[in-house]
């Protein structure tokens, strides 16, 4: 089906609230073990996670990555604050902190980071080059980067499946959430002529049926 594409940001309250609330417990533990397994043995460094939301992910590799400081990026005012909060009393708050801009942004520091990874924004951009050029801005030589979305299914029908299948049980906010973000997805096949328009040369693989994960270090 053609691309929907739908609003960048997520940030009305109840759409923050719904969000942090829901269970996303499975796809984020299994991104992030996969960013620790692929960080393992590596020297520690700075990683940083773009369109972190409300910050679960950041805390799942805070803690797993012991020696890494963790930053997460969003353009989401409620979204950061939501973060901010759920962070305190973690045990691993110390190396954790949150940004709030919004990509594309030349301000933000070249080269500074030794591992880029981003969960479920590219399907929000207007411009989905606004991510790779951040991986492209962002990432230090030979920085891991690894990056998980959503694939637009074929059909409309295929999409609500996949809602009824995953989110039977989710209010209805985040039900209508998934059906538009499927809609808005890019499809695997897209990714990598995005990345080869960026000069990234990254894996895209499909990790589910409704995920692909892009992954892979930069030269060094
Ligand atoms: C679906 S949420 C994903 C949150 C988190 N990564 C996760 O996996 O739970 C997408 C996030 O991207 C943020 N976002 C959208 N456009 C952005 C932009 N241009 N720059 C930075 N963050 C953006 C939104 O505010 C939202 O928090």
């Amino acid at each position: 089906m053609k691309r929907i594409p739908e609003p960048e940001l997520m940030d009305s309250q109840d759409q923050v609230e719904a969000y942090a609330a829901a269970d996303f417990a499975d796809g984020n533990r299994a991104f992030s073990e996969r960013v620790a397994e692929a960080l393992a043995g590596a020297a520690a460094g700075t990683l940083i996670d773009l369109g972190c939301g409300p910050g679960d992910i950041c805390r799942r590799l805070a803690a797993a990555l012991p020696a890494w400081s963790i930053e997460g990026l969003d353009a989401g005012p409620n979204m950061l604050e939501t973060a901010e909060r759920d962070t305190v009393g973690s045990p691993h708050a110390d190396r954790i902190r949150y940004r709030l801009a919004r990509l594309p942004d030349p301000s933000l520091a070249s080269s500074a980071y030794q591992a880029v990874v981003s969960n479920s924004l590219l399907h929000h951009l207007p411009d989905p080059s606004a991510l790779w050029q951040a991986v492209v801005q962002l990432a230090a030589p030979g920085a891991y980067v690894q990056v998980m979305d959503l694939d637009r299914p074929d059909t409309p029908t295929a999409a609500r499946s996949l809602v009824e299948a995953y989110a039977r049980d989710e209010p209805e906010v985040l039900r209508e959430d998934f059906f538009n973000s499927l809609c808005a997805a890019w499809t695997a096949e897209e990714v990598r002529d995005q990345l080869a328009q960026a000069g990234l040369a990254l894996a895209v693989e499909r990790v589910s049926d409704r995920h692909w994960l892009v992954h892979g270090r930069l030269p060094a």
